[in-house]
């Protein structure tokens, strides 16, 4: 695992937009697997800067959302969708048709989670997955528990995960209590993995993750057993190590 530890969230920032940036400008037609959360916004306003500053071009990319929330709208301002949309993609020039975001306002979750998957496979699977980290572990909306097999799939959330995520919603009671979330299994599948966590809130669960046993309940140690990760910390979430 390669661990970079950044003094500032603005560097951290820079170094894993270049780290995407230089994979599309080798590979232009790269498949990228992307994460929500206030992790990768700084990250995403990087990217956007290199589209508009050095032309770093998006035509041709294809992009794969770990995850959306069950029951609300694309249009609701706290899907993922809409996340995706004001963080990244309206200011970019990537085809609206090579964006998959699974549909959480669909009447048939499962077939949603089985055409995801195909549409994965189908592309030739994702080159570059950015990941963030839940305080519990959770990668996607994959929480503790989650066999390491899972594909992609309909999950319930933690109260722990709705309690952080409330601060998007007017109350936790409006947070959606199901997702569908890319399973680990098709997470560990992507050719490469970038793992960003910022702050002193993450450093215990990082510590947990990279170093700690390789199990179910903490959902991102099993990157431990991927061959090609790259850790992306500032020094408040690296300071365990
Ligand atoms: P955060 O969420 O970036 O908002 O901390 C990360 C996650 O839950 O995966």
């Amino acid at each position: 695992m390669n661990i970079i530890i950044s003094d500032t969230e603005k560097a951290l920032d820079r170094k894993a937009a270049d780290e995407i940036a230089n994979h599309i400008r080798r590979h232009p037609a790269t498949v990228l697997g992307l994460a929500t959360g206030g992790t990768p916004v700084g990250m995403y306003k990087e990217l956007i800067r290199l589209h508009k500053d050095s032309d770093l071009d998006f035509s041709r990319i294809t992009t794969f959302n770990l995850d959306e929330y069950i029951g609300i709208d694309h249009d609701h301002p706290c899907s993922y969708h809409a996340y995706m949309d004001e963080n990244l993609f309206d200011h970019v020039n990537i085809s609206k048709e090579n964006i998959n975001i699974p549909d959480g306002a669909t009447d048939s979750p499962e077939k949603e989670c089985e055409s995801f998957e195909e549409k994965i496979k189908e592309v030739g699977g994702i080159d570059v997955q950015v990941l963030g980290i839940g305080h519990n572990g959770h990668i996607g909306f994959n929480e503790p528990g989650t066999p390491f097999e899972s594909t992609t799939s309909v999950v319930e959330l933690t109260q722990s995960t709705k309690e952080a995520n409330s601060r998007y919603f007017d109350s936790i009671d409006d947070v959606p209590t199901h997702a569908i979330s890319m399973g680990i299994k098709t997470i560990m599948h992507a050719k490469k993995i970038l793992l960003i966590a910022k702050g002193e809130d993450k450093a215990e669960i990082m510590e947990k993750a990279l170093f700690g046993p390789i199990t179910p309940e903490v959902p991102a140690s099993v990157l431990q057993l991927h061959p090609n990760v790259t850790v992306f910390v500032d020094k408040e979430a690296g300071s365990k190590f």
